[in-house]
């Protein structure tokens, strides 16, 4: 059969090496693909409709014969595509738009965890800079505060305020100069937790679900998770920090009565849910739902499946999840994100890319793409996240050595990577 997997990061793109893996799969298309899929050829094709076009990709869906649509980015779930899809008869993995509030209003979160009593960061929700700052002025809650944008600001709507000052200016940033746009027009200001964070990702069909490998992110810039918050530096798996007793309370405690609750409320969710946790002496809470996959989470978790990615996928929007082998191999993966120097602010695109031939050689070692093309045939830089390097190992130490063994053979004027990813699993 035919898939289509919609995005251009390296999560798109160990997306389509996942499908590709798979012998029901005749063709992957990938819109709008990047440098990476580009260069896969096979069954792989990339098809230049952007992510956010769902009209025209349902087009595409219908003339092409494509019998699985996979999403891999926030914004089409946030148009509907899903609804759009399934109104027209077409099989596709996510949430409806209404189920993707979970993460595309961080408002709606924090109520539905509060309506269902499921862990999370005590917290008040505001609609105006004069409220914020009547509460700002008056509260007693010990800093850091964290200041959120309710909509999807594609990772970046998170302040961690560590006086009433800092506070007071990410309310302003927010309501008064407005650098959100209308996904600042309600803010949501929580407690900070403590603990060390993990993501866990859920594929269900609206009641019965499979849990890939727990794994831990790397969102900070520089080495020893200090510097700006990025789109992720790089991710390791299986994280440690779940142990099987925490993962038992993410499921009765979080996985079990979010399903319910989104079902009861009438918007069932299916696809992919990823819970990103803060886990805290055993005790997890949620500090954020997302709709779809993480990046670069997707790049250890995937390589780590044995099963079907695509017989799972298949069962999952049939109702059949039960039926289908969900195994996982027994070894770490780690993945080193290289950026252009200067991400996550300014940076130069364009850079002409050397990647040495032994590359494709080297077993279990997977050289995702995020921000490439391919011109005249020479790859370029054309983002702020360049690749994800992914590497399977026996041990995660064995990983993470292998990881940047690659990394090592990866050339471009201002490559930047963290030389840490990994150490805090050890
Ligand atoms: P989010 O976009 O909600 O994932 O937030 C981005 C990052 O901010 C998270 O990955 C955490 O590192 C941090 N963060 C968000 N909320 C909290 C919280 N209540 N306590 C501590 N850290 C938080
Ligand atoms: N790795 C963080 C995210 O995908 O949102």
């Amino acid at each position: 059969m035919n898939v289509l997997i919609i995005g251009g990061g390296a999560r798109e793109h160990a997306l389509c090496w996942a499908a590709a893996q798979s012998n029901r799969v005749t063709a992957v298309f990938v819109a709008p693909g990047n440098g990476g899929t580009e260069l896969m050829g096979g069954k792989v094709h990339n098809v230049a409709l952007k992510a956010t076009a769902i009209d025209d990709l349902l087009e595409f869906v219908r003339q092409n014969a494509v019998e699985l649509t996979i999403v891999g980015s926030e914004q089409p779930l946030e148009l509907g595509i899903v609804d759009l899809f399934r109104s027209a008869g077409q099989k596709i993995v996510g949430p409806t738009r209404a189920a993707a509030r979970l993460e595309s209003s961080k408002v709606f979160s924090k109520e539905f965890m509060e309506r269902h009593g499921i862990p999370t960061a005590a917290y008040h929700v505001f609609r105006d800079a004069t409220d914020a700052n009547t509460y700002l002025g008056q509260s007693q809650t010990p800093y850091p505060q964290v200041i959120k944008a309710s909509g999807l600001c594609a990772g970046k709507g998170v302040f961690i305020s560590r006086n009433r000052e800092e506070a007071l200016r990410a309310v302003a940033d927010i309501f008064e100069d407005r650098i959100f746009g209308d996904a600042g027009d309600e803010v949501v200001i929580e407690d900070f937790l403590d603990g060390q964070e993990a993501s866990v990702f859920v594929l269900t069909d609206g009641v019965k679900y499979r849990l890939f490998l727990p794994a831990q992110d790397h969102k900070r810039i520089s080495d020893g998770d200090t510097g700006k918050n990025t789109g992720g530096m790089g991710a390791y798996a299986p994280a440690s920090l779940v142990t099987p007793a925490v993962m038992r309370k993410v499921e009765e405690q979080i996985i079990l009565p979010t399903l319910k609750g989104m079902a009861r409320e009438g918007s069932p969710y299916t696809g992919f849910l990823y819970v990103g946790l803060m886990i805290d002496n055993g005790a997890p809470s949620v500090v954020e739902y997302n709709a779809r996959l993480g990046d670069p989470e997707t790049q250890v978790v995937l390589p780590l499946l044995k099963s079907d990615f695509i017989a799972a996928l298949q069962a999952s929007v049939e109702g059949a999840l039960e039926e289908v082998p969900f195994e996982m191999h027994e070894k770490s993966a780690a993945t080193v994100v290289i950026a252009s120097s200067g991400y996550p602010d300014h940076y130069d695109i364009g850079k002409p890319i050397t990647i040495s031939p032994d590359v494709s050689s080297m077993e279990d070692c997977y050289l995702f793409h995020a921000g490439t093309a391919i011109k005249d045939g020479v790859p370029v830089t054309t983002g702020g996240r360049v690749f994800s390097v992914t590497a399977l190992g026996d041990t995660l130490r064995k990983s993470m050595e292998r990881a940047y063994q690659v990394v090592e053979k990866i050339s471009f004027e201002g490559a930047y990577y963290r030389k840490d990813i990994g150490a805090k699993g050890l």
